[in-house]
């Protein structure tokens, strides 16, 4: 073997290793080959815990095809075990703050219907940081990012998607953190406020904009659910298991029509007041 045979051989064993470990952490998307063409897709960001992993969980368990997105695949073991048993679960890796990634796996669907795409993953933020008088504004940024650019860029990039599917509805989960009239009063977590007030204006207006193509653009409070985000704010009252909560919300989608206000609805079917 001469030693320009060695070392191409060296340099394609490198290019299949990080092909194959390219893959492992993100797929290029369009496997949606092994969807079942008689059910319904969901698209869900931040499937990989939480709610975002309930959500994946409820609509798997009812038949449907799941593109299960969650920005670092390869420590996703609940999703990928999940996926590793039901091939209409297909499991995504994207960040909602990466742009070029939300439009690449947009482009790698083109054609495929999106019946419900959910706008789930979001951050609460380092709580320090969010009180007036001493706020972070890098941490600010961050979350504005992934809380109000992340769905406003998905729900761009998959509207197409959305369109040309039966049920036609975009979901944000927002929260009644986000609502100028119960939260008057309150201080701290202000950021992560902000960021739910602000979801729930951009997806207002994307409503507006939407409504006339038959698009129903919803926002969903999940309750106070048992997850890392809840632990993380310190709060240690009475809350469901993102099972509940899940199942709550999936009836609430359900029932959408386009007749509806677009006021966040919670989980117990309440609306929150803006
Ligand atoms: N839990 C509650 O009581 C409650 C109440 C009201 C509203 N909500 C809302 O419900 C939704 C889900 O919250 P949760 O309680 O399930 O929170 P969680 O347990 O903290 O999970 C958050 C999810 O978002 C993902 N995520 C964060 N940044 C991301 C990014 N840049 N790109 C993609 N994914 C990202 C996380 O992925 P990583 O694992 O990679 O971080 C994780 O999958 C959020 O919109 C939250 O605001 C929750």
């Amino acid at each position: 073997m001469t030693m320009y045979t060695i070392l191409r051989n060296a340099f394609l064993l490198a290019l299949s290793t990080l092909a194959i470990l390219s893959c492992a952490t993100a797929s290029s998307g369009n496997q949606a080959g092994g969807f079942d063409p008689g059910q319904p897709t969901v698209l869900i960001t931040g499937s990989n815990r939480g709610i975002g992993l309930a959500l994946t969980r409820h609509y798997a368990g009812a038949g449907w095809n799941v593109i299960a997105t969650a920005r670092n695949p390869v420590k996703a073991d609940e999703l990928n075990a999940l996926a590793a048993g039901d091939p209409t679960v297909i499991v995504e890796q994207l960040d909602v703050t990466d742009l070029e990634r939300i439009n690449g796996l947009a482009d790698a669907y083109q054609g495929v219907p999106v019946d419900v795409l959910i706008n789930n993953a979001a951050v609460l933020g380092d709580l320090g940081g969010q009180f007036y008088g001493s706020l972070d504004y890098d941490q600010f940024q961050w979350t504005m990012a992934v809380n109000v650019f992340g769905p406003m860029a998905m729900a761009e990039a998959f509207e197409p998607h959305v369109a040309a599917s039966k049920q036609k509805k975009i979901l944000t989960l927002t929260s009644g953190l986000g609502s100028l009239t119960l939260m008057s009063k309150m201080q701290g977590m202000t950021y992560y406020r902000i960021s739910k007030a602000g979801v729930n204006m951009g997806m207002r207006a994307i409503r507006a904009n939407l409504i006339k193509d038959g698009i129903i653009v919803a926002l969903i409070a999940p309750g106070m659910v048992q997850t890392q985000l809840l632990a993380d704010s310190g709060y240690t009252g009475k809350a469901l298991t993102p099972d509940e909560s899940a199942a709550g919300m999936a009836g609430i989608i359900a029932g959408l029509t386009l007749d509806d206000s677009g006021k966040p609805t919670n989980v117990d079917g309440k609306t929150i007041p803006w």
